[in-house]
């Protein structure tokens, strides 16, 4: 509650979710599963393109019902904007196909899991079009991609055929023993500047469009803490999920001091806001938030490609 009266003091309009109950056992004629995700990360699930917004395929099958959380806001936004654009991508089958057995095994040490990174091996296969919306980061023209484990090469051609208007990268972070959400991995911060975690660097040869059009990709700070809080399944680098809400004021979990005096240092207006408890029930500031409507122009950041 506190992150949200802090957001509306900024003049940040703030709706929220409606839940429905998780614990409910879900299926599909193609499968069944115990319990549902939750409505926490909405970043995950909804991808605000221009005056469009996309609910993603997702790719767990816990989390395929999830839209339905949004589904009260987004008939909102549909009635009252007359253009805007909901969009729902294909509900994949999340079938067996869409799985690598025994990926998840606990005999797999961090070595193997990132050698399998490196190769470009993840737990999803290239069955159909699979995306979580936390894996696309969004540079006016320019969309980057993480291709991992929640997003698959066909999940990444499917938003390039449906962003016409737009140029879709894909990238990776070989260093990411679980590539799930780029968003505690390389994190635009303003125009020209990302920052990236020092553990999974951007490989040099992916990092021609950002240097052509004199972006900088400078280290993260460290977290501050050693270890995630209990029950939580993201890493300490939610340190980088901050929120950004204009090009001089980012919003750093208030623990993250490290984060914060980094971006203080590199000129942004700092906001710590109490968000650690809440890491549980999905991730940092950026995934819990989803931003609908902001203004500005449609930019073209990368004019060299
Ligand atoms: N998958 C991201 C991390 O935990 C959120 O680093």
């Amino acid at each position: 509650m506190i992150f949200l009266i802090c957001f509306i003091k900024r003049g940040v309009k703030v709706d929220r979710p409606t839940p429905i109950d998780f614990n409910q056992k879900t299926s599909t004629p193609d499968w069944e599963a115990e319990t549902m995700f939750g409505c926490m990360p909405p970043r995950d699930v909804l991808l605000t393109v221009g005056n469009e917004i996309l609910e993603a395929t997702m790719s767990y099958r816990c989390r395929w019902f999830e839209y339905l959380c949004y589904r009260p806001l987004l008939q909102e936004y549909y009635n009252q904007d007359p253009n805007m654009r909901h969009e729902s991508a294909p509900k994949p089958r999340l079938t067996d196909k869409d799985y690598r057995k025994d990926y998840l095994s606990d005999k797999i040490g961090i070595q193997k899991r990132l050698e399998w990174t490196e190769d470009k091996f993840f737990v999803t296969t290239e069955e159909e079009p699979l995306f979580d919306a936390a894996d696309v980061l969004r540079f006016g023209k320019d969309l980057v991609v993480q291709h991992g484990f929640t997003t698959n090469l066909k999940g990444i051609d499917w938003l390039k055929r449906h962003y016409k208007d737009h140029r879709v990268h894909a990238v990776n972070f070989p260093g990411d023993p679980y590539p799930i959400h780029i968003d505690a991995t390389f994190t635009p911060i303003k125009e020209g500047l990302i920052i990236n975690n020092p553990q999974r660097r951007l490989p040099i040869e992916q990092r021609k469009l950002f240097e052509d059009n004199g972006w900088e990709i400078v280290d993260s700070a460290q977290p501050a803490h050693n270890e995630p809080p209990p029950l939580c399944y993201s890493s300490t680098w939610l340190s980088m999920n901050v929120l950004v809400l204009d090009p001089k004021t980012v919003c750093v979990e208030k623990s993250e001091v490290y984060q914060q005096e980094q971006l203080d240092k590199l000129g942004m207006e700092v906001v710590p806001v109490e968000l650690r408890d809440a890491y549980a029930f999905g991730g940092g500031l950026h995934c819990c938030t989803a931003d609908v409507y902001r203004e500005g122009t449609l930019k073209d950041y990368f004019p060299k490609q």
